[in-house]
């Protein structure tokens, strides 16, 4: 079975075509992350604007990459939520005007779903059922994930997404946004135990995250130093940034471990890519015998291949799944919880 992914709840236009025997035969990425800068994050209509312009071309690319007409998928996955309204809008016409045309089934899928699943596309994929950490702009989840659709909510931040907290801090430090990946690399220019931010919630007992204090502690840390502008200064309080946020993450993936006396680790979402969490979680689990697996780089973040997959994994299941009204609606918030296995 050949599927064709859509992805386009935030700002990243993402068009693949997976095949269920051969595995992931292209994909094409239009990221805006440049369009939004200026604004220090995503503005949701000139996300929208841009998921049309870039749209059509994409899908012409991973058509042309796959070496296929577009006669050859079999069905069509798109983003149905959650995300952007305007920006859902515009994969699911693409999805439902597609399928029109050819005469193929459309399925939505969960944006987080794909997350979760986007390590199973990597070459040594885990087997179910493992724990997920789900940290992206969005989200902060750890689920427990029996097979596709079967997943259970273990913890969950109760105010800012830890991506949002990488996010503000780096823009607390004057980073570019998004600030992720720029608070990192500082980080590593920075020296550890220069200063101490708080560990939110580390001995809460629960699986609960909470990050919204760090970004303040950021700040009342800057507010105190003399010369807050110095590069040293910043880079040693983005340690201390990532060296807290860090250690709660990895600590709570113990705990997640220990409580659901699962052995594997799957961790999703843009925030996956960071260096930091990477090293903190492999040391973690190599002292418990545990294993990390991670998406390919590139997957980490919103990406077309990891909503065909998820499409193409829920048909294998259920051919039903798939329908052939093009009548589209789009679910901008959509809890994970209700999605169910069939
Ligand atoms: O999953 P994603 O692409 O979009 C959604 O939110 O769905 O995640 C984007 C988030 C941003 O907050 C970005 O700053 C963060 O992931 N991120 C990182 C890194 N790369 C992306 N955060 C820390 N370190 C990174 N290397
Ligand atoms: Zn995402």
């Amino acid at each position: 079975m050949i599927v064709l992914g859509i992805e386009s709840s935030c700002d990243e236009t993402g068009i693949a075509i997976y095949d269920t025997e051969k595995g992931l035969l292209s994909h094409a990425l239009y990221s805006q992350i440049a369009l939004h800068a200026e604004y220090g994050g995503v503005v949701p209509e000139l996300a929208s604007r841009d998921h049309i312009r870039r749209i059509v071309p994409l899908v012409e690319q991973a058509f042309e990459k796959a070496g296929l007409k577009p006669d050859a998928i079999d069905a069509i996955a798109y983003t149905q939520g959650p995300g952007l309204a305007g920006a859902l809008l515009v994969g699911s016409s693409m999805a439902a005007s597609l399928g029109m045309a050819l005469g193929k089934p459309l399925i939505g899928v969960h944006h987080l779903e794909g997350h979760l699943l986007s390590p199973l596309l990597a070459k040594n994929p885990p087997v179910f059922p493992f724990v997920a950490l789900l940290v992206s702009g969005g989200h902060t989840q750890l689920m427990r994930v029996d097979e596709v659709g079967r997943y259970e909510l273990l913890g969950e931040t109760l105010d800012d997404a830890a991506g949002e907290a990488f996010d503000k801090s780096a823009k607390l430090l004057g980073l570019a946004y998004p600030g992720g990946p720029e608070i990192s690399r500082l980080a590593e220019r920075g020296r550890p135990d220069v200063f101490h931010l708080p560990r939110p919630m580390l001995h809460s007992g629960d699986l609960n995250f909470s990050f919204s204090g760090l970004k303040t502690a950021v700040l009342t840390t800057l507010k105190k130093e003399v010369h807050p502008e110095d590069d040293q200064v910043r880079a040693d309080i983005a340690r201390a940034f990532v060296d807290a946020i860090v250690d709660v993450l990895a600590a709570k993936c113990a705990q997640a471990l220990r409580q659901t006396k699962l052995r594997q680790l799957v961790v999703a979402g843009g925030v996956g890519a960071n260096r930091q969490l990477r090293a903190a979680l492999d040391n973690m689990a190599a002292r418990r015998r545990y294993r990390v697996f991670y998406p390919e780089l590139e997957f980490c973040t919103d990406n077309g291949a990891m909503i065909a997959f998820a499409g193409a994994m829920r048909l294998l299941r259920n051919p039903d799944a798939a329908h052939m009204g093009y009548g589209f609606t789009v679910k901008p918030r959509w809890p994970l919880e209700e999605l169910t296995a069939a």
